[in-house]
């Protein structure tokens, strides 16, 4: 790994590339969403799976790299998750850019946290996260993450993240979804 861009290289990576037309219903303002090109690339994932999915004990290590943007008044963000296996918990720690890491747990109160070049975040079980690059460069950032932990979307899809980080006059507002 660079440690100056976090970019991974190595015969075992693997990478994921999300882009504008993966992001359906992700954002608020629909209309803007479908008039933005659909092959854009909003983020893109490099990770290591040293031992397959669902090993008991086993550790993953990505890298993820979410490009400035906005989709009507709302940031370039990924996709948030629960892991399939609630209990398990992650870290990410920022190589650049700006941003907020959205946390929501169980009962769906959400928070955020600044993301900073140097600053380390523990996610915890039980806890929906997504990243939200709200600066004008892209926002790096390592993961690792338990190999038990897979990845649960739909949970979210069905109802939403309860907060949208939106800009307003220049500056990220964390505010209500819905409105
Ligand atoms: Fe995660």
């Amino acid at each position: 790994m660079d440690w100056l861009t976090g970019q991974l290289t190595g015969s075992a990576l693997e990478t994921r590339l999300t882009r504008v037309r993966d992001l359906e219903s992700i954002f608020a303002d629909r209309a803007a969403w479908q008039a933005m090109d659909m092959d854009r690339i909003v983020y893109r994932v490099e990770y290591w799976r040293p031992v397959p999915d669902n090993t008991s004990g086993g550790l993953f290590w990505g890298a993820t790299f979410i490009q400035p943007g906005r989709v009507g008044d709302e940031y370039f963000m990924s996709k948030c998750h629960f892991h399939r296996r609630r209990d398990c918990s992650e870290f990410y720690a920022v190589i650049q850019g700006e941003g907020f890491l959205l946390l929501m747990d169980d009962r769906r109160r959400t928070t955020a946290q600044p993301m900073r070049p140097g600053s380390v975040h523990y996610i915890p079980g039980y806890t929906a996260h997504r990243v939200v690059n709200t600066g004008t460069v892209p926002v790096a950032f390592v993961a690792c993450w338990s190999s038990e932990a897979g990845h649960d979307y739909a949970a979210i899809l069905e109802n939403g993240f309860s907060a949208r980080l939106v800009d307003r006059g220049g500056r990220p507002v964390l505010i209500p979804a819905g409105r």
